[in-house]
């Protein structure tokens, strides 16, 4: 180990296995060391950048051998912009480490008796997999050591994705292969025009400029949403680009603007403005259709979470007569999927918009058996709201990544159902909560999924069943 003041590099560090949150992680004298930015198999020198007592963190100095399981990545962009972080893995091996990160999640945090885990299953689509885009624009464009060292004069506007930890820096994206076109024709479109017309771009530290945000949804029902936010008011620019962007691709069917003035980019709390088309896009799952406005939340890989949602009510196992609660119900998804096969579904959620969906969703779809209601978890499901609306058969959770508060899990232990169906993107709290669970319920299915090919995220639903 060579140290200078404060300034630790540890040379020719194997890298062992794949961490949480897409770091590595080697050892050196028994420390656990997580490191970005590469794979097992790769051996480097590491930048140590935070030393704790259990572990330390830090970033690769030099590579010594690139790892056998690297490939190339596909994207011009990989390595700087915050995304698709695993695309220099091949998706087998993605696959492999994703199974294991949840195997390690419930056997170290859990600490259950597991059954085997059934084989993840991956995405079939593996590029072009996302509904939905946002792009950032910023008059601080992320510059390569080469643009930074030439004389020439480099554009300073972006319009892309920001480069980890660094709130204010943008990467220039040409071309990014999340989502299927004509989502870059449109991102290229409007940062041209806009560059052409001498649009002013966000300026984060000193908030000022025109346009902020291109937000992109698009179904696999062939409907397309483009909102553009702006942050200034200049009502003749905004709809000089809204008419360029509904003359240049009239496939759009949702085309709308927001001017938001707040210090942050959120539109919960906006008024958003429809240009031109509807006001909402449909997305299809199975037989059903859901409406999804601009503020709305959906599973952002439609496919799988078809998937998904067929392995939670496969693993719920319904016979028909069952009453359900659907927890963090969202706009409704699970409840309305699953509810031609059980006999009520009540869902809760605390975004009163998503609650509002959640019930167009089910008119849309002639479905009569769910009811909705908006409210905090942990302060909502209480004895009171058991009592007036009856005692579930089966729950279903699909928390935030946060898991579930621990008033939560305690109302679910004392409610009882005979069984808990829980869908998670957070394996560690996940395996938290579970061991909470444990004495009363045993884990008898565990079926990890991918969502989001090219990260290191994973889904996994798993059945917890009454001990007898
Ligand atoms: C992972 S999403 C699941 C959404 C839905 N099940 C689906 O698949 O579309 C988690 C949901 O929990 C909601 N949520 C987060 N914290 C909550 C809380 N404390 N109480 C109620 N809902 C909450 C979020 O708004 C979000 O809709």
């Amino acid at each position: 180990m060579a140290r200078k003041k404060k300034n630790i590099v540890i040379e020719n560090l194997t890298i062992e296995a794949v961490a949480a949150e897409g770091k590595s992680l080697a050892r050196q004298d028994g420390q656990v060391i997580f490191i970005e930015k590469t794979v097992p198999g790769d051996v480097v020198d590491v930048q140590i950048r935070k030393k704790r007592k259990a572990y330390s963190e830090g970033y690769p100095l030099k590579f010594h051998k690139y790892s056998d399981l690297r490939i190339d990545p596909i994207c011009e962009h990989f390595g700087v912009c915050g995304g698709c972080k695993w695309q220099n893995l091949a998706y087998d091996s993605q696959l492999a480490f994703k199974q294991q990160q949840v195997e390690d999640h419930l056997t170290r945090i859990g600490k259950v008796e597991l059954p085997e885990l059934s084989p993840i299953i991956g995405s079939a689509k593996t590029e072009r997999y996302r509904n939905k885009l946002e792009f950032t624009f910023s008059n601080k464009k992320w510059l390569t050591k080469e643009q930074i060292d030439s004389e020439e004069v480099i554009e300073r506007n972006a319009l892309g994705f920001h480069v980890p930890r660094l709130f204010d820096k943008i990467v220039d994206i040409e071309t990014c292969h999340l989502m299927a076109d004509p989502a870059n024709a449109i991102k290229n479109e409007i940062r041209s025009f806009a560059l052409a017309n001498d649009y002013s771009f966000f300026d984060i530290r000193e908030q000022h400029g025109l346009l902020r945000i291109l937000m992109i949804r698009y179904t696999d029902a062939g409907e397309l949403m483009v909102l553009v936010q702006f942050f200034e008011e200049e009502q003749e620019r905004i709809d000089l680009l809204m008419n360029h962007i509904k003359d240049k691709f009239p496939e759009i069917t949702s085309l709308l603007y927001v001017i938001n003035q707040k210090k942050n980019d959120t539109i919960y709390d906006q008024d958003i403005i429809t240009f031109s088309g509807k006001d909402h896009i449909i997305e299809k799952m199975g037989d059903l259709q859901f409406k999804i406005g601009p503020k709305s939340f959906y599973q952002t890989n439609s496919q799988q979470a078809k998937i998904l949602y067929d392995k939670t009510i496969a693993f719920a196992d319904f016979k028909g007569d069952e009453l359900v609660y659907d927890l963090y119900t969202g706009t409704g998804t699970i409840a309305n999927y699953c509810a031609g096969q059980v006999k009520k579904v009540v869902g809760i959620e605390y975004v009163e918009e998503a609650i509002q969906d959640a019930f167009v969703n089910a008119e849309v779809n002639g479905i009569t058996n769910t009811d909705f209601f908006a409210g905090d978890m942990k302060d909502l499901l209480n004895d009171a709201f058991i009592s007036e609306h009856g005692q579930p058969d089966v729950i279903i959770t699909d928390p935030p990544r946060a898991g579930m508060h621990e008033n939560v899990v305690n109302m679910i232990l004392k409610v009882a159902p005979k069984k808990v169906v829980y869908v998670s993107c957070n394996p560690a709290t996940q395996a938290r909560d579970i061991s909470l669970m444990d004495e009363q319920y045993s884990v008898t299915k565990v079926q990890p999924v991918d969502m989001f090919p090219h990260t290191h995220h994973v889904e996994c639903v798993i059945l917890l069943e009454l001990r007898g």
